[in-house]
């Protein structure tokens, strides 16, 4: 089993380096998968209401035999209950569905900003978490523009900005930007969804130099920019390898060979104008 290793968010928490997406993991199996990670050693869950699993990853924490204290389960407000009485009941809902007596990590899915009610939430958010129901809060697909709102009008940094990362879209600027404000950048779509990505020159050059796999070269990537990546895979012998990239370091060259890659996101998720209810 591989020990990830953490960092301390803003909060003062702890987060892991590397955690397990969930996306598309339902039912009996989606419940074996998850508790297969588990016994991988990921400690970081991601789920979302959106993604219809919530059950399922409660499940397997509570199945698992890892002390719940040692697992964070981040789940996602949908952008259907934006608004602040909406957000309160969302999360109670939420948390019936796993199961659980906390979620770990809240965070808003996605900002809709034709809805304009993310600042509304983010007051529900910090209540929530205030009063114990939640342990850490965030946001996820916000940009620095989002982000000046929400810390401008609430005076509370999120802890975490869950962002599409792979090194076809590395975003240089908004991480620097997380830099700036001690926000914790996790990449979803890690391995850009097993796109082409993993048979670019690059990432097989660089595998082949440290005797690892495609997948391992690019996950090190995000591990060494800084950010957490959260990849999928309902698969025990890839979530075993996925996790396995703490034992070589790429140099500064290949990190800038691999960030050289950039070409733009890999659907039109661009938060200005993608909204999701
Ligand atoms: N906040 C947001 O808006 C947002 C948006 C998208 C995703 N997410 C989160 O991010 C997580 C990860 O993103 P993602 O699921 O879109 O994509 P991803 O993790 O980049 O890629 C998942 C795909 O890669 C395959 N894969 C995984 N490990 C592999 C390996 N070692 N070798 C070969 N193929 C491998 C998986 O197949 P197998 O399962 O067959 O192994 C799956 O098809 C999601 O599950 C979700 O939790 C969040």
């Amino acid at each position: 089993m591989t020990s990830i290793p953490t960092v301390t968010l803003n909060d003062g928490t702890w987060f892991p380096e590397l955690g397990f997406g969930t996306y598309n993991l339902t039912g009996a199996e989606g419940v074996d998968a998850v508790a297969g990670a588990l016994a991988a050693g990921y400690r970081l869950l991601d789920t979302a209401v959106n993604y219809g699993n919530e059950p399922e990853v409660g499940e397997a924490v509570r199945r698992g035999d890892v002390d719940r204290d040692e697992v964070l389960v981040a789940t996602k407000l949908p952008g259907r209950d934006h608004g602040y009485d909406e957000t309160i009941a969302s999360a109670r809902g939420s948390l019936e569905r796993l199961g659980l007596e906390r979620i770990d990590l809240y965070l808003i899915h996605w900002p809709n900003p034709s809805v304009d009610k993310y600042l509304d939430s983010w007051r529900a958010m910090i209540r929530l978490r205030d009063e114990g129901l939640v342990r850490s809060i965030g946001v996820s697909n916000f940009t620095e523009h989002m982000l000046t709102r929400l810390i401008d009008d609430s005076g509370v940094i999120p802890a975490v900005n869950q962002v599409e990362m792979h090194p076809y879209f590395p975003q240089a600027a908004l991480r620097a930007y997380h830099a700036e404000r001690g926000i914790r950048t996790e990449s979803w779509s890690p391995l850009a969804r097993r796109s082409e990505l993993l048979s670019e020159q690059a990432v097989v050059d660089i595998a082949a130099a440290h005797g690892v796999t495609e997948t391992q070269a690019v996950l090190r990537w995000h591990v060494q920019l800084g950010s957490t990546p959260i990849p999928k895979s309902g698969h025990a012998g890839r979530q075993r390898e996925n996790a396995d990239v703490f034992g070589f370091r790429l140099t500064d060259a290949e990190v800038a060979a691999l960030s050289g890659l950039e070409r733009g996101r890999l659907w039109d998720g661009d938060p200005n104008t993608h909204e999701e209810m």
